[in-house]
């Protein structure tokens, strides 16, 4: 496929920063907008260091239509991949108004500003977290929704939001991907997940008792019923699920059609198996303990992949080893951590 000139909502983030990679590495034109809510302003200079091209950004807030519709008419864009959302669940449960303006608003504000200015192809950052607790597992795409917290409910309406776009006029085509769980860094070790906070999900945290700043994992429940009674989670390397994006994109430009559909591996690991994992990767001696079950957590979440590889040709190539080795490589190297 020929360059595109692309925008990247969220660009700077985790997923983001690792799509607007393979993205230029596909040959497109990536700008990158974002507001540094979540992210670290030098991860910009980090990207130009790996391309070796200076990097687009436009430091900006997505629920601001009038910075976006500049955007558009200085960068004439043909398509949207848009990540900008707040993202952590127990936080959206705290203050739901946030994740509804930032994530259901900041949408809205953007999809009009694309019509207003043509351009009627997006890919859509949704989550697993749509199926709340699914009835079947592997879980394929025609599951039904379940809001588990509001995080969750902020995606599930963008895809309603955008289902009902679609239907009204067909010149949108829009990409909707859940991804599962997205793990892993990138190959450089320039980039990769790195929250200022104490981290909410497992990888990060077990990254971070491996380099001694938290001192044990505690383990969320070990009586569920799964093989070894801890919560099982499908996860996929960030840069399989960057070429996820690369593929969507393309499909929307071939056929001028939507999709939708999960990007996971299709196979499940365990809390336990992932320490294990890690262990591996990090030669480190890494402490837990079983703590009682999180609260709204789903036993077992693993993707049927099947969707995304008939209409994508999406296969993901890298396994739990390599996501844990390559997260440890960041995490463990000059890269990571900072004071931006
Ligand atoms: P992230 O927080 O690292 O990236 C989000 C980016 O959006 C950040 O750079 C942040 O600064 C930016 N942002 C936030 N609010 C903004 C606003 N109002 N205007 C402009 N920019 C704003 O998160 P991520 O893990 O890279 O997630 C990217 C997308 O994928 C999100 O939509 C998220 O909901 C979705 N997702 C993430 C996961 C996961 O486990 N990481 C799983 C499923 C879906
Ligand atoms: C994985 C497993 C935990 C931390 C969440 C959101 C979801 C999504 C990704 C965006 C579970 C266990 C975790 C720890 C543990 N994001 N765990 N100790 O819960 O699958 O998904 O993040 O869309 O919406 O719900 O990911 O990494 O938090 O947990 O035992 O310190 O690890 O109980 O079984 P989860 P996770």
């Amino acid at each position: 496929m020929a360059g595109r000139r692309i925008l990247l909502t969220g660009g700077a983030g985790y997923i983001g920063s690792h799509t607007y990679l393979a993205l230029s590495e596909a040959g497109h034109a990536v700008t990158i907008l974002d507001s540094f809510e979540n992210a670290r302003r030098s991860v910009v200079d980090r990207l130009g260091r790996i391309t070796g091209r200076p990097v687009d950004v436009i430091d900006a807030d997505v629920r601001d239509a009038a910075a976006l519709d500049a955007a558009f008419a200085q960068g004439r864009f043909e398509a949207v991949v848009h990540f900008a959302a707040l993202k952590a669940v127990s936080d959206s449960v705290k203050r739901p108004l946030d994740y509804f303006d930032v994530n259901v608003g900041g949408l809205t504000t953007l999809l009009k500003v694309m019509e207003a200015h043509d351009c009627r192809r997006l890919v859509f950052s949704s989550s697993a977290t749509v199926y709340g607790v699914p009835d079947e597992t592997p879980t394929p795409e025609t599951a039904e929704f379940r809001a588990m917290n509001p995080y969750g409910q902020t995606k599930i309406i963008g895809e309603q939001l955008l289902g009902w776009l679609s239907a009204s006029d067909p010149r949108w085509a829009i990409g909707i991907l859940r991804y599962f769980n997205p793990a892993g860094a990138h190959a450089s070790t320039m980039i990769g997940e790195d929250p200022r906070d104490i981290p909410n999900n497992l990888m990060p945290f077990i990254s971070k008792v491996a380099t001694g700043e938290l001192p044990k994992i505690s383990v969320f429940g070990d009586d569920y019923d799964t093989p070894d009674g801890t919560g099982v989670r499908d996860y996929i390397h960030v840069e399989d699920l960057a070429r996820g994006h690369v593929l969507s994109l393309g499909k929307l430009f071939e056929s001028g059609e939507g999709h939708l559909v999960n990007l996971g591996t299709g196979r499940g690991y365990s809390v336990l198996e992932v320490i294990s994992a890690y262990k591996r990767a990090s030669n480190r001696d890494l402490a837990f303990e079983i703590a009682p079950r999180r609260p709204g957590d789903v036993p077992i979440y693993v993707a049927s992949a099947e969707k995304a590889a008939e209409v994508l040709g999406f296969r993901t190539e890298k396994t739990l080893d390599q996501m844990c080795a390559s997260s440890w490589a960041w995490i463990s190297g000059e890269h990571s951590g900072g004071t931006d």
